[in-house]
């Protein structure tokens, strides 16, 4: 096993196993690297990166299951890229630009009340060093990770502490004369992003490069494709189903086989589905209902427990309605603003106890906000903040238990910025949708989608340039803009929004 495999590949490790394994020798380790300022060994490499992998390991993003992919594919490149280093011999690494999603702690989450709630923020950087300590440091600086424990390592390491090396964007303290580099011999990071950016592929060499396996990789799952679009359609037909979805982006193959799992309960026992009629069903980590009502059969579980889920249908639509009937009153305390949901999935209990307790902590004080002053706003309630903010895209974010006057204070100083913010969401998504359907036709794609983490506006001016460039070999495939370069099991395109023709 390569050196970095045990502690990346998630299927292998469990965090806790992580965590045991780090801190047990953490010290020691740290004591010996300290000594050893040139070398970096591949424990003490792993060992210092740790409040990357805390940050980043896909175990904590159960329920978001593209930025995991990112951060699973981000990780196995990293793993490569660092393998390669600890090759003997001269080292010509290709530098490499990865994404990660990083957690975010409270704390930081409080210094940047804009960050979505759902608690994580993006972050892309290109590897380039061809030692392992400054890529370890590029990796914890790029990240905005504290570097503490190697602050012993800078006089070895000239420009660390100016910002994060190679990183896309650079939040540096001190700007550097360029003549401090010409003098001091050290690398003028700004210099070195801007000759790795050059050599970044662009979109018609990788796709030179690419485009045969995509092709072929799609072709194979052809068949797949079908049958899953005929399973489908079958089941949503005979049980009435409003809709098949995933949670996660799982393969054709995998949904195919998650569908005739379902086929073969249904023949078994036709009547146990009745229940499901009207509903979404959506194939997730866990059995029950979310937040929107949708029906969500756990892929791990075993048919006796989605039969079990269906018998209870009636009840937890009961509990939907109470919640319906929540939101209501709070909509009506609040404005006519409404409460709504983003980020992770909720289960509808955990959705309904939220609702009451902010309902409950409204009631404690008398509001005076003006009856539909505040409609057409939304606000997405938040366990893990103390003060209420506005998200860039125009909905508030409310801590559960904000004093319900300082909230109306907030909500009504607010209101004018998040109407424009609302609206210019608004404007953008439809721009967004006429351009994409736009470039599928003017490119002959097949689809067309973006990470959910990509902004209208990136989307839009990709897309732009697309029909702007009309880059040849994607015709009949599906691409999804995204932050990096890759080819799905399925033959799908991850291509990075901001790709250089
Ligand atoms: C994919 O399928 C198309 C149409 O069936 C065929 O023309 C093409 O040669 C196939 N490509 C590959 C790489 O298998
Ligand atoms: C419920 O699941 C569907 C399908 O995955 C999703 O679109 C929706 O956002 C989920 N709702 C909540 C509140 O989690």
């Amino acid at each position: 096993m390569t050196w970095l495999q045990v502690h990346l590949c998630p299927s292998v490790m469990s965090v806790t196993a992580l965590l045991r394994c780090t801190t047990r020798s953490q010290r020691q380790q740290v004591m010996t690297f300290l000594v050893q300022q040139r070398a970096l060994s591949a424990a003490e490499a792993v060992n210092a990166l740790r409040p990357f992998y805390f940050a980043v390991h896909p175990d904590f993003f159960g329920q978001f299951p593209r930025e995991r992919e990112v951060n699973e594919n981000s990780l196995k490149q990293l793993n490569g890229y660092m393998e390669n280093l600890q090759k003997p011999g001269l080292k010509l690494v290709q530098p490499i630009k990865l994404t990660f999603y990083i957690r975010d702690t409270k704390e930081s989450t409080e210094k940047q009340p804009d960050i979505v709630s759902s608690g994580f923020r993006s972050v892309s950087f290109i590897l380039h060093t061809n030692d392992i300590l400054s890529t370890v440091m590029n990796v914890l600086t790029s990240c905005s990770l504290p570097v503490e424990h190697m602050e012993r390592h800078e006089k070895s390491f000239g420009t660390c502490k100016s910002g994060p090396d190679g990183g896309e964007s650079f939040h540096r303290p001190i700007k550097w004369d360029k003549s401090y580099y010409i003098f001091t011999g050290f690398r003028d990071p700004e210099q070195e992003l801007q000759q790795t950016k050059r050599m970044e592929p662009t979109l018609h060499g990788w796709l030179r490069n690419n485009e045969p396996e995509a092709t072929k990789k799609h072709n194979a799952s052809l068949p797949r494709r079908e049958e899953l679009s005929r399973l489908k359609k079958e089941l949503c037909e005979k049980f009435l189903l409003a809709d098949i979805k995933w949670q996660r982006s799982w393969g054709v193959a995998h949904k195919c086989s998650q569908l005739q799992s379902l086929t073969r309960l249904s023949h078994q026992n036709p009547e146990d589905l009745i229940n499901l009629q009207g509903h979404t069903v959506v194939f997730a980590d866990q059995s029950g209902m979310n937040a929107s009502g949708d029906v969500m059969l756990g892929t791990m579980d075993v048919h006796h427990q989605w039969t079990k889920l269906f018998q209870q249908l009636p009840s937890y639509r009961s509990l939907q309605q109470q919640t319906d009937w929540l939101k209501e009153r709070i909509s009506c305390l609040l404005g006519g603003s409404q409460v709504i949901h983003l980020g992770p999935v909720q289960p509808i209990a955990e959705h309904y106890s939220t609702l009451n307790a902010f309902h409950k902590s409204l009631m404690s004080r008398r509001l005076h906000l003006h009856p539909r002053s505040l409609h057409g706003l939304t606000m997405v309630l938040d366990n893990d903040r103390s003060t209420p903010s506005l998200h860039e895209t125009g909905h508030f974010i409310i801590p559960i238990n904000c004093d319900p006057l300082k909230l109306q204070l907030f909500l009504q100083s607010h209101a004018p910025e998040a109407r424009s913010r609302t609206l210019q969401r608004h404007q953008l998504q439809v721009e967004e949708e006429a351009v994409v359907q736009l470039c599928v036709q003017r490119l002959s794609l097949r689809g067309l989608s973006k990470e959910p983490s990509l902004s209208s506006s990136h989307m839009i001016l990709c897309c732009r340039r697309f029909i702007e460039q009309h880059p040849p070999l994607l015709q009949g495939l599906h691409v999804c803009v995204s932050h990096f370069y890759s080819v799905m099991q399925d033959g799908d395109l991850c291509v990075p929004w901001d790709w250089k023709s």
